[in-house]
């Protein structure tokens, strides 16, 4: 089941955005050097991203407060994942062995989620990044990527068991 649904405002997404937006480099961890999430055929994306516990407090306290509930569910962790213009991840799964996912994106026009009916890389299903909104999913097989991304694009990755 991947589901699309508004979760923030365009104003409220705006101000966590520019309180992620606004962190020094070294926080930042460059994804295709540092645990690669690889893709199906061992590609590695090019992305940043920053942990929950990595995050200064004021920032955790502020996407803590905006988690989203996924009935039957529970929240253990996100991450922030930041593109920088012309990056994006292959096609893969994840295998972090969360349960299911959320996808809140912090900006309109940086690109896309793309994902695959039945897997099938021929079958590519595109939706196109808005602030604010939340894609859900709990089908951990699912495959999906990041297409070239067309801006710096900041999403927030909860997950759950
Ligand atoms: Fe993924």
């Amino acid at each position: 089941m991947i589901s699309v649904e508004p979760h923030l405002g365009e104003q409220q997404a705006h101000i966590i955005r520019q309180m992620i937006a606004s962190l020094d480099e070294a926080y930042w961890r460059d994804r295709s050097r540092h645990k690669p999430n690889l893709g199906l055929n061992a590609e590695v994306g090019y992305y940043f991203s920053c942990g929950r516990e990595s995050f200064p407090e004021v920032i955790r306290l502020a996407v803590d407060a905006i988690e989203p509930i996924i009935p039957g569910y529970e929240c253990e962790d996100w991450v922030v994942n930041r593109t920088p213009i012309g990056g994006g991840m292959p096609p893969h799964i994840d295998n972090e062995g969360y349960l299911a996912v959320s996808l809140l994106c912090m900006q309109s026009n940086s690109g896309e989620f793309r994902w695959y009916e039945n897997n099938d890389l021929d079958k590519p299903r595109s939706i196109l990044d808005k602030s604010g909104q939340l894609i859900r999913f709990n089908q951990m097989d699912l495959v999906h990527s990041v297409p070239r991304a067309l801006s710096e694009r900041y999403v927030i990755v909860f997950l759950y068991r």
